[in-house]
């Protein structure tokens, strides 16, 4: 017998391929400092927080700025962001995303976003899928950055069901942990020597199925 009652989905890397702009927008946010980072360095600050992604970069550059300063550069790396999302179109939704959103729904699980973002509403419209979700947990509504499993239990709660009856979807090592830790199932998407601790690890939703989701 399953128990599983909904679905969280993170957003940037598992529903749209975001997670390319942030490291663009950072990238040339660190270059305008007179260095750069790797994309081995990138994984480190997906599902990580705005201001604490900037914290990272800094120290990696070895530049120290106030922390007036460091607003102004995080807004900056913000702005050059929104410049890439707000050209976004509904055909960037990730393979698989909306058709598994689409299956759980007809189903009768429950789905909500867990996501770090502050600009999850902004992306969810862009691409027109605001309306598959029962929740959205987004930056603006939780204080604890992952991997503390705030997002996502605030996620259980808002849909009205028990952590253990959630299953996760992420693409960050910081997510899987803050899932494991929210005593939540968690499926990584990417590769399973960065994803470790996750029960199953695909490449994208569209090699998710309701079978695999059942047998958690
Ligand atoms: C997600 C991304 C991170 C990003 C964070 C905050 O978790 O994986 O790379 O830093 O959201 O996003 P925001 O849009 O609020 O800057
Ligand atoms: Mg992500």
């Amino acid at each position: 017998m399953n128990t599983i009652k909904a679905c969280i989905f993170d957003l940037d890397g598992v529903i749209v391929d975001t997670a390319v702009y942030h490291y663009k927008a950072w990238k040339r946010l660190a270059n305008s400092l007179g260095f750069d980072f790797t994309e081995h360095q990138n994984e480190q600050l997906k599902g990580v927080s705005r201001v604490r992604s900037l914290q990272l970069i800094l120290g990696w550059g070895g530049v120290t700025k106030t922390e007036a300063e460091q607003e102004q550069l995080a807004t900056q790396k913000n702005t050059w962001y929104m410049e890439m999302v707000n050209q976004m179109k509904p055909e960037e939704i990730l393979p698989g995303a909306k058709e598994f959103l689409k299956t759980c729904r007809t189903v009768g699980l429950k789905t909500a976003l867990g996501s770090a973002s502050k600009n999850s509403m902004t992306i969810l419209e862009k691409i027109g899928i605001t309306d598959m979700f029962d929740a959205v947990i987004d930056g603006n509504k939780v204080s604890k950055a992952k991997p503390d499993p705030e997002v996502f239990l605030a996620g259980a709660q808002a849909l009205g069901v028990q952590p253990e009856e959630c299953v996760v979807f992420e693409d960050a090592i910081a997510g899987v942990e803050a899932a494991l830790a929210g005593d939540m199932k968690v499926v990584g998407i990417g590769s399973p020597d960065v994803l470790k601790g996750a029960n199953l690890v695909i490449k994208g939703l569209d090699e998710m199925t309701l079978d695999k989701l059942y047998k958690l």
